[in-house]
């Protein structure tokens, strides 16, 4: 038996409701799409309320809590709003993540070092309501190292740099990147963080990710919705499921 942590799934369906949006109504629906992720290998569900509600709304976040049998990983910004909709709902866990209302998705990670005075009250609260709170932000040491002085349990790091940089064949830029999820990865366990990923994973990446021995947790949306257009949503997750179980295979703990 390996002595590695499992590499739990959590399946985003964000780009489920995004689908419904365009044309309003109640189709596809990503509760639907959350419980076919469940029964297909995913270890929990994850979906972003945004302060635009452009894709996920409250009624999903409400009937995501009330019908699905795994843990619901409500990702957030640090509002006011946000908060009261967390502590009123008590989800699993609370992804905190930066939000500005113009951007396409979560481009850049949590500025922890910067915004700590603000985070650390929001860290506290959500903990003491018995929320698993995880930062996402990116494999800097000092975004890490804040991450623990206030006292987050979890940190998601966030891995779109180094997708963009592969997939645009940049490949002296991927390698400093993954060189620097690596360091962080290893620097945020050390200081007793746990170690979550995300953002822009597919099969490849998420099978290179799953090797790092840190890293107990991915989350993956975007690309698992893109390509159940081709193979449906249960399917692509099997395959993501194997794919991360190959990449685990490999890691050394
Ligand atoms: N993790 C976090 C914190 C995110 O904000 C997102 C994107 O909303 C994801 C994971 C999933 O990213 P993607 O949809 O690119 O797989």
């Amino acid at each position: 038996m390996s002595r590695l942590a499992h590499l739990r799934l959590g399946v985003n369906v964000d780009h489920v409701a995004t689908i419904r949006n365009a044309r309003g109504g109640r189709h596809p629906d990503p509760v639907r799409a959350a419980k076919l992720a469940i029964v297909a290998g995913a270890d929990g569900i994850t979906a972003h309320l945004r302060e635009d509600r452009r894709h996920i709304r409250d009624d999903d976040i409400a009937r995501l809590m009330a019908e699905i049998d795994k843990p619901l990983n409500f990702e957030m910004a640090a509002t006011a709003e946000m908060m009261a909709i967390a502590l009123k709902t008590k989800p699993h866990a609370a992804c905190l993540v930066p939000e500005k209302r113009t951007e396409r998705t979560t481009e850049g990670g949590l500025d922890v070092a910067g915004q700590h005075n603000l985070l650390a009250p929001v860290v506290a609260k959500l903990v003491d309501a018995g929320i698993r709170v995880s930062l996402f932000i990116a494999a800097e040491p000092r975004q890490i190292e804040t991450a623990a002085r206030i006292r987050a349990p979890v940190i998601e790091i966030h891995v779109g740099a180094w997708c963009d940089a592969l997939a645009e064949g940049q490949t002296a830029a991927a390698e400093a990147e993954w060189q620097r999820i690596r360091a962080g990865a290893q620097l945020a366990s050390k200081l007793g963080l746990e170690v979550h990923a995300g953002h822009g994973l597919n099969y490849a990446t998420a099978e290179a990710i799953a090797a790092l021995p840190e890293v107990v947790e991915l989350n993956i949306g975007h690309f698992l919705v893109g390509e159940a257009v081709y193979e449906g949503f249960s399917q692509t997750v099997k395959l993501m499921r194997a794919a991360m179980d190959r990449g685990r295979a490999k890691a050394v703990s």
